[in-house]
């Protein structure tokens, strides 16, 4: 049990890490939670106007979930899947930010690429091509997540499509306000002012 155990608390420590939070305060660019929707993603810390930032962001919320996957498969005893959750959970529900976390979509694609990599590089072209077409970053991750179980199944990991179903669900449940906004049409595209 202690292979999982460590998983478990290495994947949450990891993705409890509010990097876009971190950054933005660092940089002097004030409180990404009081700016715009005030989620912590790279989505968010983009309307601070700051693209480096931005982009740092969704790199290292991405790569805090390829790493504790990766530690995990290789040096927990193939507990990758036990850290999939964990970081994600981490990343969604911080302690340290009273459990208001993000999204999920930029530390799903790490978790994802770690876990079996063809199912990360359909993640990753959707979600660059349906922000190329509609520019609008909640769709195309909601997007991206649900083709996650999808191809999961495609590509016979049966083994990883409850998990990544799970997965997909939480990432549509933290967008619910986003949902109401592109119902009734007032979802920001990207680059535009928020509401
Ligand atoms: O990954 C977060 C993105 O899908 C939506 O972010 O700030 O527009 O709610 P935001």
């Amino acid at each position: 049990w202690q292979a999982p155990a460590a998983a478990l608390v290495l994947g949450y420590l990891l993705g409890s890490i509010p990097f876009g939070v971190l950054l933005t305060r660092m940089a002097g660019a004030g409180d990404l939670r009081q700016i715009g929707s005030g989620n912590i993603g790279a989505t968010n810390v983009l309307r601070t106007g700051r693209k480096g930032l931005a982009a740092a962001t969704l790199l290292l919320d991405a790569a805090k979930g390829f790493v504790a996957v990766w530690i995990a498969d290789h040096y927990l005893g193939e507990t990758g899947v036990v850290a999939a959750a964990a970081v994600f959970l981490g990343h969604l529900y911080p302690v340290w930010l009273r459990f208001r976390g993000g999204k999920g979509v930029a530390t799903l694609l790490g978790v994802v690429l770690a876990l079996h990599w063809p199912i990360g590089l359909v993640y990753a072209v959707v979600w660059i091509a349906m922000l190329a077409l509609l520019r609008i970053s909640s769709f195309a991750g909601m997007t991206a997540a649900v083709t996650a179980p999808l191809s999961a199944a495609f590509l016979g990991r049966f083994d990883l499509v409850l998990l990544l179903l799970a997965l997909a669900l939480l990432v549509l449940w933290k967008h619910r306000e986003n949902i109401d906004r592109l119902i009734s049409g007032t979802e920001p595209r990207v680059g535009r002012k928020h509401g």
